[in-house]
């Protein structure tokens, strides 16, 4: 491709250092579409001849067809996949094929190519998380009146319903689509036409191939187009978000099939059993979710790290660009699968999560509320009294609304018997009705609101 100017050839260790076809194989269909619609609009433009153009069309559709019949041959000496094309091409249909390349590089073609890549990789995203959405949301419906304990510094603090908690990954994960679909519209735009970093003399039209391959339009400047792969590093970015969130999630399900928490029961479906521990149900599938998200993470850093010092326009480093998105997107993929596996199919034990809350205390603030609000007590002091009633709960063995009046007014005599109203976690949850809080009431308008976003009441 370069021989002209020089005398001996690359060494084995030079082809191989340079061949990106191992992986840059998975961007045919984009490369093949890019080049057809570069052909058109040659052909349109009168920069090569109908015939030209349509012969080259020809012959790119039937490779696409050996393509997908067959796979992408892997041959070092042609280095990447557009070369791999064009090669075939040419044994195709002749010299014709060399015209292809008139008026573009590899460098806009690879930008194009990657771009059009990550666009699709945005959306099988966005797809994906709203699965992940519709069935927190249908969980959460079912679960909106389920209590459990809430924690901070995982130690049961107040109670909450499940179905609220669920309804804290629906936020996120409404979040990360967004992400995506703003990463999508920002990278809408196609470098095609920029040739090798400066434009070209022919006369192209690069509004035609923009559209042509569903670009919203043409990127305005050619050195940044070629250069730049921040929609790559958009895209990671979403990916490391959502991978963190789904992370978090699958890190409950771990502790929560625990033996010794015992709230959720997995799916056999997405969980493994031990080889010599037959009372083993191992959440496999959480744990590599929670594993992966470190994989999506370290892929964002090392494209980060790969573009920091690179001067414009395009340097080889870039061809290093697409493994760590590959491999991001194949990990997130499995990862919301399974993630939204386990939260449709999981079964929760809904009377170990009441006992938990139960035996947690976890109606202490509503006592020290109940005492600010009716005995006039500053919060401070109510919050000393209230431990006092915790401290005899637990010598007991008791829960708070299990005490006697006698025993709280021993405590402080402002307390009186409409207390017991407020001490049970039904209560205590009832209560919470600011706007985003805990109580049922509000959790069935989260979940009214996430089904009306998810089209999911027809
Ligand atoms: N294989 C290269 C890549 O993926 C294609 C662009 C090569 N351009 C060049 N000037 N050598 O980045």
């Amino acid at each position: 491709m370069w021989g002209g100017r020089f005398s001996a050839g690359p060494s084995a260790v030079m082809r191989e250092i340079n061949a990106s076809i191992p992986f840059d194989k998975a961007l045919w269909r984009e490369d093949i579409a890019g080049s057809r619609a570069h052909a058109a609009m040659l052909g349109a433009r009168g920069i090569i001849s109908a015939e030209d153009a349509a012969a080259i069309d020809a012959g790119l559709v039937r490779i696409a067809e050996e393509y997908e019949a067959h796979g992408v041959p892997e041959a070092w000496d042609l280095e990447d996949i557009h070369m791999t094309v064009e090669h075939r091409l040419a044994e195709l249909i002749g010299p014709v094929a060399g015209r292809l390349h008139t008026g573009r590089s590899r460098n806009d073609q690879v930008a194009t190519d990657f771009r059009l890549w990550v666009k699709n990789a945005c959306q099988v995203a966005e797809k994906a998380l709203e699965n992940l959405q519709r069935a927190l949301a249908t969980r959460a419906d079912e679960y909106a009146e389920t209590i459990m304990p809430g924690f901070t510094h995982l130690q049961i603090a107040q109670p909450v319903t499940l179905g609220h908690h669920l309804m804290a990954y629906y936020e996120m994960a409404r979040r990360d689509r967004d992400r995506f679909v703003a990463a999508r519209a920002r990278m809408d735009e196609c470098p095609l036409g920029s040739a090798a970093l400066a434009g070209t003399g022919f006369p192209i039209d690069r509004n035609a191939t923009a559209a042509a391959l569903g670009f919203a339009g043409p990127t305005a400047n050619s050195l940044d187009a070629v250069s730049d792969r921040d929609f790559a590093l958009d895209y990671l970015s979403a990916a490391a978000q959502c991978a963190l969130h789904l992370s978090r999630l699958a890190e409950e399900l771990v502790l929560w099939a625990s033996q010794p928490f015992g709230f959720v029961r997995l799916p056999d479906a997405l969980s493994t059993g031990s080889s010599i521990m037959p009372q083993k149900r191992n959440p496999d599938a959480a744990e590599l979710v929670r594993g992966h998200c470190g994989r999506i993470v370290g892929a964002l850093v090392s494209l980060m790290v790969m573009m920091k010092g690179l001067p414009l326009a395009y340097s080889k480093d870039m061809q290093d660009d697409k493994p760590p998105v590959f491999e991001a997107a194949g990990l997130l993929e499995l990862s919301l699968a399974a993630m939204t596996g386990m939260i449709a199919d999981s079964s929760f034990d809904t009377a170990r999560m009441r006992a938990a809350a139960e035996a947690g205390f976890a109606t202490a603030t509503d006592l020290a509320d109940w005492l600010v609000r009716e005995a006039g007590v500053p919060f401070r002091e109510a919050h000393h009294i209230t431990g006092a009633a915790v401290k005899l709960a637990e010598a007991r063995g008791c829960a708070l609304d299990a005490l006697q009046l006698e025993d709280l007014r021993a405590i402080d005599a402002r307390i009186d018997g409409r207390v017991f109203a407020v001490l049970s976690v039904d209560a205590s949850v009832a209560a919470r009705l600011s706007y985003g809080g805990t109580a049922p009431v509000r959790v069935r308008e989260a979940v009214a609101k996430a089904r009306a976003e998810l089209d999911m009441n027809q």
